[in-house]
């Protein structure tokens, strides 16, 4: 019943939206009720989904307490847009701020199997709503050296959300993302990176492309554009849903792979 899934990094650029999207598309494709939404003043997330940039009510009308969840969802995209840094102030100055996501998405859990929640690239405010709103944290880093100090900090967050409003908040892994496998410097970062954070380190990586950011412009998912770099997401699926102990829909996924 509606796991939510909060999907963060403490820098920006790390592929965040790209998986939320990615795995959203997977996620759908396999029969599942999937609510994705866009924590990002960007609106990122709003744009790959290709929703109208005027969509209303948003998320920041939500956090604001002028619209409910449910009223704010647009084909299963609760959408954001600039306006959101403005309600993110205004946020700051009330009682309860850091549960006002979790309160506001509560009525909508038993309406999905799973929420995908985008955070911005910093880890404030909103950040700190999705981790008291999540069942589980995703990580994702660059596959980069210097990036794994952003994965330090990130933990960080995490632990105090699990030490003050959120005890339940559990650990869905770190993705090694936009990865070049092939090159020394990426295969020894994973290393370091598996020597510090142990088993949440996903085994499966996503492999840079410049694919991605085409399908971003396009507006359709990776697995359309370039099924064979898709194959990453469905192993990056497959290995979350285990995680998930969602084993009807690993069955799912399984014949979708071999279809
Ligand atoms: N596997 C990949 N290989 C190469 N480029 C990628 C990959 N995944 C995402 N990108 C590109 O990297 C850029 C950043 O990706 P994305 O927007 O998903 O990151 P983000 O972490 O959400 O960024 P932000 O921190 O600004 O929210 C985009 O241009 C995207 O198309
Ligand atoms: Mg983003």
């Amino acid at each position: 019943m509606g796991a939510t899934i909060a999907v963060l990094s403490q820098k920006g650029g790390t592929g965040k939206t790209t998986a939320v999207r990615t795995l959203t598309d997977v996620l759908r494709r396999i029969d599942l009720d999937v609510l994705a939404v866009d924590l990002d003043p960007q609106g990122n997330l709003s744009d790959y989904f290709d929703v109208d940039p005027d969509a209303a009510p948003s998320i920041a009308d939500v956090l604001a307490g002028r619209a409910e969840a449910a009223q704010a969802i647009h084909d299963d995209i609760i959408p954001a847009n600039l306006s959101l840094a403005e309600a993110e102030l205004m946020l700051a100055g009330k009682m309860g701020r850091e549960l006002t996501l979790r309160r506001a998405l509560k009525p909508l859990r038993e309406r999905y199997d799973l929420i995908l929640l985008d955070c911005p690239p910093s880890l404030g405010l909103l950040t700190v709503n999705a981790l008291v709103a999540a069942d589980h944290a995703l990580l994702t880093t660059e596959a980069q050296y210097f990036a794994l100090q952003g994965v330090e900090q990130a933990l960080e967050v995490i632990e105090l959300a699990r030490d003050g409003l959120n005890p339940e908040l559990g650990w869905l892994g770190v993705v090694f993302n936009i990865a070049d496998m092939r090159t020394k410097h990426s295969r020894e970062a994973f290393t370091t990176l598996e020597e510090h954070v142990g088993r949440k380190l996903l085994r499966s990586t996503i492999r840079s492309s410049i694919a991605y950011a085409e399908a971003a412009e396009r507006a359709i998912s990776i697995l359309d554009h370039r099924p064979d770099l898709g194959a990453d997401y469905l192993a990056l699926t497959d290995e979350i849903l285990e995680r998930l102990k969602m084993r009807d829909a690993r069955g799912r996924l399984k014949a979708l792979v071999e279809a």
